[in-house]
């Protein structure tokens, strides 16, 4: 059956997502227009609610945006725009005061904020809630702030395709509770904060909704996409084959927690003085090489002995997560091993999240500003998702000329298909060969398997998820390939070391914008 398209809903702000970017951006418009959110489950399901670490910011009488910017762009190992980095860092004070207008609370002693350590920080300043329950604090906060306004809220909602009419984005085509329909929404000003694409992997700290549909949206729409070759890995994860794989945040590791392999043996330290501390994607190369070499799926992660307390009083969500696994933190070695974490990657923006197509702009995982290279550092995504919702609003009520990386675009032919891979044989493909260590016989498997893009699938939230993962794979896997060198989060065994001549992102679009079709029966 062929479907017909349903109402024209019109707004003034239209916001895809309601992690903390699209509920900051939501807020801050509603001060200046009208608002809708559209979000494909329910308005606190988002990857932001599984956050644990927190928000880094520069607070502390020990600190400043300066030390807080020098961390930014070591990790981004020379590939941030240090101008958009400086501002990220110097508004984080402000924007953490906002949404604690917004009824946002932050672990405090004796009235200050806590501040938890992670790697790669040179002093400890990550605020969190409830230990490492942050993203859970944030996302219910935010939520209920938002119910308490005006704003349009629209559950169950699955964005398919950007609306674009004289080269501007105008709006987004949706189904909805799969109504045997396509609804399209418009507005002036389109905001997608619809996330990253974890669920690319088959072992992924992210739920299964990051599928990156804002991301594959705006490729097929024509967007040029940036540092897509760049995909974080996060170092411990709880290792349960068949089951997501629990984040064990980074602030345990602060707090004193070691890694050891199975003869008890902290091998982070033969390869790194800052053994546990090094840099995320240092700790999750070394684990993956240990775990190759031994043949054994996990390490352990020590806790049992961290500052401050006991993981059940200082963590205690993450000690209940494990422990409903079948492990006491307190007393037990837990195994871990790396899974997918962040997309660092995504449509390519100006420091007010403005994308290449007028009207449509992008803030939090599914931009990729430039503000972390080719390397995050720990808890500066929260910090972006909040810091770039006021920039974009800033953006939509003031006229700040347009500038973004003047870097070459390489454009991928995309020939489109109908039959395409499953999720789970996307996902093994990604990892294998679009993983923590790549290499360029991996890489151009990948490209050849997921050369042809789905077009026409199955009616439906899953086969639309599984249509843009497919896309976001097979440009996340040139991007790999282009990359001939080794920097930040990417790493090629056959190009191990870093190429100074190679300090520039790598920009692509796609070579004819098409959209989806779906069939009903
Ligand atoms: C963590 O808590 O380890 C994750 C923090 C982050 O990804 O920034």
């Amino acid at each position: 059956m062929v479907l017909s398209t349903r109402t024209s809903k019109t707004c003034d702000y239209l916001v895809i997502g309601s992690g903390i970017a699209g509920l900051q951006t939501a807020l801050l418009a509603a001060d200046h227009g009208t608002v809708r959110i559209l979000t494909k489950k329910a308005l606190n399901q988002s990857n932001t609610w599984f956050a644990q670490g927190g928000i880094a910011v520069a607070l502390g009488s020990d600190d400043n945006p300066e030390m807080h910017l020098s961390d930014t762009l070591s990790a981004a190992a020379g590939l941030a725009n240090p101008e958009y980095a400086r501002m990220l860092v110097e508004m984080g004070p402000h924007s953490v005061e906002t949404i604690m207008k917004y009824g946002v609370r932050f672990d405090s002693t004796d009235g200050k904020h806590e501040r938890g350590l992670e790697a790669a920080h040179s002093v400890a300043r990550v605020l969190h809630s409830g230990g490492a329950a942050t993203g859970i604090e944030i996302q219910s906060a935010l939520g209920t702030a938002v119910t308490k306004t005006d704003i349009g809220i629209e559950e169950n909602v699955q964005m398919v395709d950007l609306l674009i009419e004289n080269g501007r984005c105008v709006g987004v085509s949706a189904i909805a509770d799969n109504l045997p329909h396509i609804i399209e929404y418009r507005a002036e000003h389109i905001v997608l904060a619809t996330g990253g694409s974890g669920a690319l992997y088959s072992r992924t700290t992210n739920p299964q909704i990051a599928t990156g549909d804002g991301v594959a949206a705006s490729i097929r729409a024509g967007a040029v996409v940036s540092g897509l070759e760049f995909f974080q890995f996060h170092p411990t994860a709880l290792d349960l084959s068949g089951d997501r794989a629990r984040l064990i945040s980074e602030a345990l590791r602060g707090a004193g927690a070691k890694i050891v392999d199975n003869q008890g043996h902290r091998f982070l330290l033969d390869e790194d003085p800052n053994g546990e501390l090094a840099p995320r994607d240092v700790v999750a190369r070394l684990i993956h090489r240990k775990l190759e070499e031994t043949g054994a799926s996990s390490v352990c992660l020590d806790a049992t002995d961290i500052q401050g307390g006991t993981v059940s009083t200082e963590f205690p969500s993450i000690w209940t997560d494990i422990k409903n696994s079948g492990f006491d933190m307190d007393t037990d070695l837990i195994p871990i091993a790396p899974a997918a974490h962040y997309s660092i990657g995504g449509v390519l923006t100006d420091d007010y999240g403005r994308s290449t197509i007028p009207g449509l702009y992008v803030c939090g995982e599914a931009a990729n500003t430039g503000v972390h290279g080719a390397n995050r550092l720990a808890s500066n995504s929260l910090l972006e998702g909040m810091v770039f919702a006021h920039r974009v609003v800033e953006a939509t009520t003031s006229n700040i000329p347009y500038e973004i990386n003047s870097f070459p675009v390489a454009t991928i032919e995309v020939v489109c298909q109908e039959n395409h891979m499953n999720r789970a044989s996307l996902q093994q493909l990604m990892w294998e060969e679009v993983g923590i260590v790549r290499h360029k016989d991996g890489l151009k498997r990948a490209i050849e398997k997921l050369y042809g893009a789905p077009s026409n699938v199955d009616f439906g939230s899953s086969a639309i998820e599984n249509a843009g993962l497919i896309i976001i794979g097979m440009f996340a896997a040139r991007a790999a390939y282009d990359r001939k060198e080794s920097r930040g989060a990417h790493y090629r065994l056959d190009h191990p070391g870093l190429d100074p001549n190679l300090a520039y992102p790598l920009n692509y679009k796609i070579d004819y914008p098409f959209s989806l079709t779906m069939k009903y029966e």
